[in-house]
C-alpha cells in the first residue's frame, strides 16, 4: 500500500467504463489506490449487454470508498458521455483520465450473425469510446491551457482503450467483437495523433485475465480446454497495474502504443506496416505473381486463442 507521499495520481479525476466488474473494477481499484478520484461507469449488463443492474456500479463504488462515485447508465450514447464528463467536472473539478473498458459479446459465425447484434456490439465496444473521448478531450485541452496539470506547464490527459487480441488476430465467430476492437485500435492511433500537441496520451491495452467472461468459456476441444485452464490463472490486477502506469506522470512519454498484458508479462505489439512490396502486373498473372513474391510472408489464420495458448507468467 502506498503512502500519501508516493501516490502518483493524487488530484486526478478518472472515468472508467465497465468498472463495476472484472478488469474495469480492478483498474478503478488501482487508480483509487494511487489517489485518483474515479467514476465507476457501469450499467450492470449481462455479458451480451442485456438486463442492466444499477446495483453493480453502486456496490463497486461503495467498496472503493469516498474517492469513487457510481454512474449506472449505459455509456453507449453521446448524451451519456457528456453527462459523465459533466459529472467528473462537477464532482471532481475536471477530467484527467478516461479508460474505455466497457464491452459486450454477441458471438455468431459471420454467415449466421444478426445485424442487430452487430450494431449493439459496435455501439457498445467502439462508438461509446469515441463518444467519451469526443466529450472529454476538448475539456482536457482547455484544462491544459488553463494550467491544470502541474507547475511545469500542461502535461496531463490520459486515454486508455481496452482492446483485445481478437481484434488483432481474429477469432472464430467474433466478427462484431473483433471489428469493434480493431476499430478501437484505429481510434487510439488517431486520438494519439490529434491530441499529441496537447500532451494528452492515448494507448491501447489488450488484456488477458480471469473474469466472468473467461469463466463461461465452454471448451469445444482439448486446445480450448487448456486455454481456459490457463486463462483462469491470470488475475485482472496485472492489467490494472499496467493501465495505472500508463496513467501515471511517467506515462506521459508513452502514446499511440499497443500493449498486451498477460499476468506479469507485458508485451508491445507490432503495428501493421508493409512487410514487402512488389510491382503489380496484369490481372491475368497478378495472383500468381503475388503468391510467388508475397506468399512467403502471408499471415496465416491462427486465432488469438491459438496464438496465446501458452503457460502464463503469474
Ligand atoms: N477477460 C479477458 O481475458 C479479456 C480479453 C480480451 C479483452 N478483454 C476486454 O477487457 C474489457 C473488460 O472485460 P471483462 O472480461 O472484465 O468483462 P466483464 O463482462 O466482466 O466486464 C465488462 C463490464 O462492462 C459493463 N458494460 C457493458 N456494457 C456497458 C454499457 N453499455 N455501459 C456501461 N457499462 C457496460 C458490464 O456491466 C460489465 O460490468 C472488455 O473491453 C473486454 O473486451 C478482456
Amino acid at each position: 500500500m502506498s503512502t500519501s507521499e508516493t501516490k502518483s495520481l493524487e488530484g486526478r479525476s478518472a472515468i472508467v467504463t465497465g468498472a463495476g466488474r472484472g478488469i474495469g473494477r480492478a483498474i478503478a481499484e488501482a487508480l483509487v489506490a494511487q489517489g485518483a478520484k474515479v467514476i465507476v461507469a457501469d450499467n450492470g449488463a449481462s455479458i451480451a449487454g442485456d438486463d442492466g443492474d444499477p446495483t453493480v456500479a453502486r456496490e463497486t463504488a461503495e467498496a472503493l470508498g469516498t474517492n469513487a462515485l457510481a454512474f449506472s447508465e449505459s455509456v453507449a450514447s453521446p448524451g451519456v458521455a457528456r453527462q459523465l464528463v459533466d459529472m467528473a467536472i462537477k464532482q471532481f473539478g475536471g477530467i484527467d483520465i478516461v479508460v474505455n473498458n466497457a464491452a459486450i459479446l454477441r458471438d455468431a459465425f459471420v454467415f449466421r450473425a444478426d445485424p442487430r447484434d452487430w450494431d449493439a456490439v459496435i455501439r457498445t465496444n467502439l462508438s461509446s469510446a469515441f463518444y467519451l473521448i469526443n466529450a472529454a478531450s476538448g475539456i482536457m485541452r482547455e484544462q491544459g491551457k488553463a494550467g491544470r496539470g502541474g507547475k511545469d506547464g500542461y502535461d496531463w490527459g490520459r486515454i486508455v482503450n481496452i482492446v483485445s487480441s481478437a481484434g488483432l488476430y481474429g477469432n472464430l465467430g467474433q466478427a462484431a467483437y473483433a471489428s469493434a476492437k480493431a476499430g478501437l485500435f484505429g481510434l487510439t492511433r488517431v486520438t494519439a495523433m490529434d491530441l499529441a500537441r496537447a500532451q494528452i496520451t492515448a494507448n491501447a491495452v489488450a488484456p488477458f485475465a480471469r473474469t466472468r467472461v473467461t469463466d463461461i468459456i465452454q471448451p469445444a476441444n482439448e486446445a480450448q480446454k487448456t486455454y481456459k485452464e490457463r486463462a483462469l490463472k491470470i488475475g485482472a490486477h496485472h492489467v490494472a497495474n499496467v493501465v495505472t502506469a500508463l496513467c501515471s506522470p511517467a506515462g506521459k512519454a508513452i502514446t499511440g502504443q499497443l500493449v498486451g498484458v498477460r499476468g506479469r508479462e507485458v508485451f508491445l505489439f507490432g503495428q501493421p506496416r508493409p512487410v514487402t512490396t512488389m510491382e503489380a502486373g496484369e490481372p491475368a498473372t497478378l495472383a500468381q505473381d503475388m503468391l510467388a513474391r508475397l506468399g512467403p510472408q502471408f499471415t496465416d489464420l491462427t486465432t488469438d486463442l491459438e496464438a496465446f495458448n501458452t503457460e502464463p507468467l503469474v
